[in-house]
């Protein structure tokens, strides 16, 4: 979260690099009242009415936008909907004159994802409301981590030595970043598993393993993170085909049998079924691909309400807000 420092509310969050553990832990504890609300058959608290979020996507979505926008219903905020394609960005209005325009409109916080890495942190020093990151190039998916480590702490009890193997497209992911970041910062030990035209040139900084042989590690973890290949982020082709990224890297039946008992099977979504994960292992029980989705509402809730409260740094004490 920024501005930086801690004498007042940080404002955003843009990044995992902001939070520290027990900022985590705090937006963890809060997401499981608020994990309670979502089940409800009412599922609405009064807790930022009055309050008015907007959203200025930039690139497709479908989970983060939509939980999102529930995660706002529920908390019975006001929600702006702005739609990049049927909006004045058409006629070629800058990102910064875009969001001045909605911030003129009297918007508490805007939830931004665009192509570009630094977009969020841009707009944060534009407007005065409050600023969530969506997904910023191949920079960050703040929320996407934050879901991730609910929903991995719920089956596992803590995450403290939990055994972390991210594989794939990490060169692309946004979420690989953030989810480094937090489990990692959450005492996790985090293993980059892909072929080397798909890591970052460096690594340097990143507290993590690396394998290329995702064959040696199968045993030996508790989570199974897989990303979605992005062709569409990819300027030349990094691997020799799809069907060869999947014969050494894909989670197919054969691997998804030789993972230790319990262990998770995660994705942020979308899924390419039949390249980085096959159909059936995607629909098996140990795959928490929809509980992530899910989570995502009520992790959202969490952060829409500790960012229009009072800040992060005031979230203790906050919990029965969402009773
Ligand atoms: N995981 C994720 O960000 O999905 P969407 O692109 O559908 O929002």
């Amino acid at each position: 979260m920024s501005p930086p420092g801690r004498d007042r509310p940080r404002r955003h969050l843009l990044s995992m690099n902001d939070l520290v553990r027990p900022d985590m832990e705090r937006i963890l504890d809060l997401t499981d009242s608020f994990a309670e609300v979502s089940e409800r058959a009412m599922p609405r608290v009064p807790a930022l009415r009055g309050k008015t979020v907007a959203w200025l996507f930039y690139e497709d979505s479908t989970r983060t936008r939509l939980s999102f926008e529930a995660a706002a219903k529920q908390l019975s905020a006001d929600t702006l909907n702005f739609t990049v394609r049927s909006s004045s960005v058409n006629k070629g209005e800058s990102v910064r004159d875009t969001v001045q325009t909605i911030d003129a409109m009297g918007i508490d916080a805007i939830v931004v994802r665009h192509s570009c890495a630094g977009v969020p942190h841009r707009v944060g020093d534009w407007i005065d409301a409050s600023v969530i990151n969506a997904g910023d190039g191949r920079h960050e998916h703040p929320t996407q981590a934050l879901l991730d480590l609910y929903t991995a702490r719920t089956h596992l009890g803590g995450l403290d030595g939990a055994r972390v193997a991210i594989v794939g497209d990490i060169l692309h992911s946004r979420v690989a970043r953030s989810d480094v970041l937090a489990f990692a910062a959450m005492g996790a030990e985090v293993t980059l598993v892909a072929p080397p035209p798909l890591l970052p040139s460096s690594l340097d900084g990143w507290p993590v393993a690396v394998t290329h042989d995702f064959d040696s590690i199968l045993g030996e973890i508790d989570i199974c993170y897989l990303l979605r290949m992005q062709i569409e982020r990819q300027a030349s082709a990094l691997v020799p085909s799809l069907r060869e990224f999947r014969a050494e890297y894909g989670l197919d039946s054969s691997r998804a049998d030789r993972l230790a008992e319990g262990a998770l099977i995660m994705h942020p979504g979308p899924m390419n079924r039949g390249v980085e994960i096959d159909g059936d292992v995607a629909d098996r029980p140990n795959a928490v691909i929809t509980e992530q989705v899910a989570n995502g509402v009520a992790v959202r809730m969490a952060v829409l309400f500790l960012l229009l409260g009072s800040g992060l740094d005031q979230a203790e004490g906050q919990r029965e807000v969402a009773a």
